[in-house]
């Protein structure tokens, strides 16, 4: 069938199972007709969906990522013939320091070899180590959970603000001791956290804030670009992120001294290069997590679409938040009063799986948003509860740095009931989802609306 003529069926069907009642924007059938009698009315009405014998809500593919052309070709073919495939020798990866440093408004820009990295060379540079408690959020990727580890420090998570998906920077103040060397926010999505408010805590207790942007370039909080909020700002370039270099990170910062002591470390403890070699050492540790030229030309063409692609995906993502919101049970991920841009690196909603008949659950649903042509996933668990945490903390340096009482009461410390919900009620687009036409985002909002229609019969098939 044609998809054009389904949606607009399903819409005539829809409209005239509501006669008598005005309809001007999706309204849930159950609130128009009276709860009772909705979901026959809705089953008998809206187009089935695919997992049910219907036709896919969308056809074809989603927008591929990555998108490069002949700039990324010639770029990388200069590269190739200059000879200079190292920082040392070439001026690509400085070029991409100066260039991301001017965009962001960064005093300083040190690219890495990727996120996890730039996390590294931060705690790196402020000394973080042994005894040393870290805070950072539960919902996040494992990288901002490893690096802290990495030092033997130990993490404090904070649990997550699940209107946002972001830490719940109000709970941050109480989970800091005297032994916080750091904390971490992550813009997670692409959205920004409550900077206000962490930044308020790090100044009243001195306490240096990593924002961990790696999901977030281009991302504002007032007007500024995150990543220039905090004592460093650590972003990733790798393969999945809005700026792409198949791996690459950079962190930001506008501490003069810091910036020397996060490039040595990112350079085995060498000090920036005056001319000829400069075996001069600075810092405590460091090791190799260069960015390479062939990455550094990848970022300055990549950098091109960059601010396009941002205002491509904001504009899709604030018309599927205007349509999706309207359905019953589907949350999209709210920012604050604060955040003037999200990079929407994910586009992030809860899933109120009591909201759909017949109780269906979020696996459910994703399955049969698969079968209409629409993927998404579940994201993240909870990283606090991560198995291998007990292992770490049972190991033989962490015994050796923390008292026997802070390593068993851990658990009960770092317990994050909200992020454990919003870990079971999350979904994710892929960003590149929010780079296609209009009319994507209709067969994302049919998908979306079929399923809750029939919910209540595709939780029993
Ligand atoms: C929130 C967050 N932090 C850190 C990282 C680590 O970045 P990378 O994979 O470039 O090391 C990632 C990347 O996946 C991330 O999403």
């Amino acid at each position: 069938m044609n998809e054009a003529v389904s949606r607009r069926s399903f819409l005539k069907r829809t409209a005239a199972a509501g006669a008598g009642t005005t309809l001007t924007r999706y309204t849930p059938l159950s609130a128009a007709l009276g709860a009772g009698a909705a979901p026959q009315v809705l089953a008998a009405t809206a187009d089935k969906p695919a997992a049910l014998g219907g036709s896919p809500a969308h056809r074809g593919k989603f927008q591929s990522w990555p998108i490069y052309d002949a700039t990324e070709e010639n770029a990388l073919r200069e590269v190739l013939h200059s000879g200079n495939w190292f920082r040392g020798s070439g001026r690509k990866v400085s070029q991409f320091e100066e260039t991301y440093a001017k965009l962001t408004g960064a005093k300083h820009c040190v690219a890495t070899a990727n996120g996890t990295s730039a996390l590294l060379a931060s705690l790196g540079g402020l000394d973080v180590g042994p005894g040393d408690e870290v805070v950072l959020p539960p919902y996040t990727f494992i990288a901002t959970l490893n690096v802290i580890l990495m030092n033997h420090a130990l993490p404090v998570f904070v649990d997550s603000d699940p209107a946002t998906f972001q830490i719940d920077a109000k709970k941050v103040d109480g989970a800091c001791s005297k032994e916080t060397a750091a904390i971490i926010p992550v813009h997670l999505g692409g959205n920004v956290a409550d900077l206000d408010t962490l930044l308020d805590v790090g100044r009243r207790r001195n306490v240096p804030i990593v924002e961990d942007a790696c999901q977030a370039p281009l991302a504002e909080w007032k007007g500024r670009k995150v990543g220039t909020w905090g004592r460093t700002g650590c972003f990733s370039f790798q393969a999945s992120k809005n700026l792409n270099s198949g791996e690459g990170g950079a962190v930001l910062t506008a501490d003069d001294d810091l910036a020397e002591k996060i490039y040595a470390f990112h350079n085995n403890n060498r000090a920036r290069k005056v001319s000829g070699y400069n075996f001069s050492y600075r810092g405590t540790r460091g090791a190799n997590l260069r960015l390479c030229e062939w990455q550094g030309s990848i970022l300055l063409a990549q950098l091109t679409r960059l601010e396009k692609h941002s205002q491509t995906r904001e504009q899709n993502a604030a018309y599927l938040t205007k349509q999706l919101k309207e359905i019953p049970g589907i949350l999209p991920a709210e920012m604050y009063a604060g955040c003037t841009r999200n990079a929407y690196h994910l586009y992030m909603f809860r899933f109120d799986s009591a909201r759909f008949g017949g109780g269906l659950t979020r696996a459910q649903f994703v399955k049969a948003m698969a079968a209409e042509g629409v993927p998404c996933s579940g994201g993240y668990t909870p990283l606090n509860k991560e198995g291998f945490l007990k292992d770490v903390l049972a190991s033989k340096a962490y015994k050796r740095v923390y008292p026997a009482k802070t390593l068993t009461q851990w658990e009960e410390r770092n317990r994050c009931p909200a992020n454990d919900r919003l870990c079971e009620q999350a979904v994710w687009f892929t960003h590149p989802m929010l780079l296609g036409p209009r009319k994507d985002m209709d067969d994302i909002v049919a998908a979306v609306r079929k399923i809750h229609a029939h919910a209540a019969q595709l939780a029993k098939a």
